[in-house]
């Protein structure tokens, strides 16, 4: 089932082509060309055409351009591509000792090992990633091979006047797989922390700094047995984030950590540290 499911993404996104922007230059080229062979994708020269236009040609669905520092995915809700976002002001809390809902509801503390099953544009990685200092890890899982390189790229990419963030995003680890096939090849306890933030079930549109990445997403609902599978490698906790007001914590036996009564968002716990 689950190799079922990494084929099914890997089939999608085939119908990607990679392109430079079209004032380009060889250093695009250049990671145009890398990023194309990496992926398994059609490289095609940008020419003059519009996005629009190579689209049509070329018979594909999506358009992944490598720009000056950044590979930016067009899809049909936006332009994807890597950005610390809300990692700055959350990290920014963090060192003034204001907190973070998520390091708050996983405890999560320096030296940690955390599995972020559920990459996607990666700021709450980079966020666990300060949180738990040098002295811990940070693995990052994400199906879908054209984000997760997107990402990827722009973690080590990404040049910033914060030198937190940066250190924070340079130490992540990203890994193109499965979340299910990764957890069930786990340990026990091979980690303090698994995390889940999976598309939510009813999507907060009007909020949403994610709106590029759902037409490429696994939108697929967490299930129990990846649930029961990630308590098995926590030695800590489970955390999951979702819309306040969906039935997911409940399905899938959450606590709610912290209200989600002034936020359209909240943090549900499972608490794995009496599974023995
Ligand atoms: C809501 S986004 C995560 C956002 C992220 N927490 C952030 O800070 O940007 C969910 C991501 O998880 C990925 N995903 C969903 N199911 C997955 C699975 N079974 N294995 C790995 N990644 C998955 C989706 O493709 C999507 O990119």
């Amino acid at each position: 089932m689950s190799m079922w499911r990494i084929a099914l993404f890997d089939a999608a996104m085939k119908n990607t082509i990679v392109t430079t922007a079209r004032k380009t230059s060889d250093e695009m080229k250049i990671l145009a060309e890398n990023t194309a062979r990496k992926l398994n994708l059609k490289f095609v020269e940008r020419k003059d055409f519009s996005a629009d236009a190579l689209k049509k040609i070329y018979g594909a669905e999506n358009i992944l351009i490598a720009k000056k520092n950044s590979l930016n995915l067009l899809t049909e809700e936006g332009e994807l591509f890597f950005h610390p976002n809300t990692a700055h002001l959350r990290i920014k809390n963090l060192r003034q000792g204001l907190g973070d809902r998520l390091i708050t509801a996983g405890k999560i503390s320096n030296g940690m090992k955390i599995l972020d099953c559920t990459l996607g544009l990666g700021s709450d990685a980079i966020v666990e990633s300060f949180a738990v200092g040098e002295s811990g890890k940070v693995t990052a899982l994400e199906i879908n091979p054209v984000i997760a390189e997107i990402v990827r790229h722009g973690m080590k990419n990404f040049s910033d006047d914060n030198e937190h963030i940066l250190k924070a995003m340079r130490r992540v680890e990203i890994l193109t797989t499965d979340y299910l096939n990764f957890l069930k090849s786990a340990e026990n306890n091979s980690f303090d922390v698994v995390y889940f933030d999976p598309m939510f079930r009813h999507a907060l549109k009007k909020s949403s700094g994610i709106n590029p990445i759902r037409p490429v997403a696994d939108n697929r609902a967490l299930t129990v047995e990846a649930v029961q599978e990630a308590c098995r490698v926590a030695k800590n906790f489970v955390v999951m984030k979702e819309n306040s007001k969906s039935h997911e914590f409940e399905r899938l036996s959450f606590e709610i950590a912290d209200g989600g009564k002034y936020s359209p968002i909240s943090f549900g716990v499972i608490d794995c540290r009496t599974k023995n």
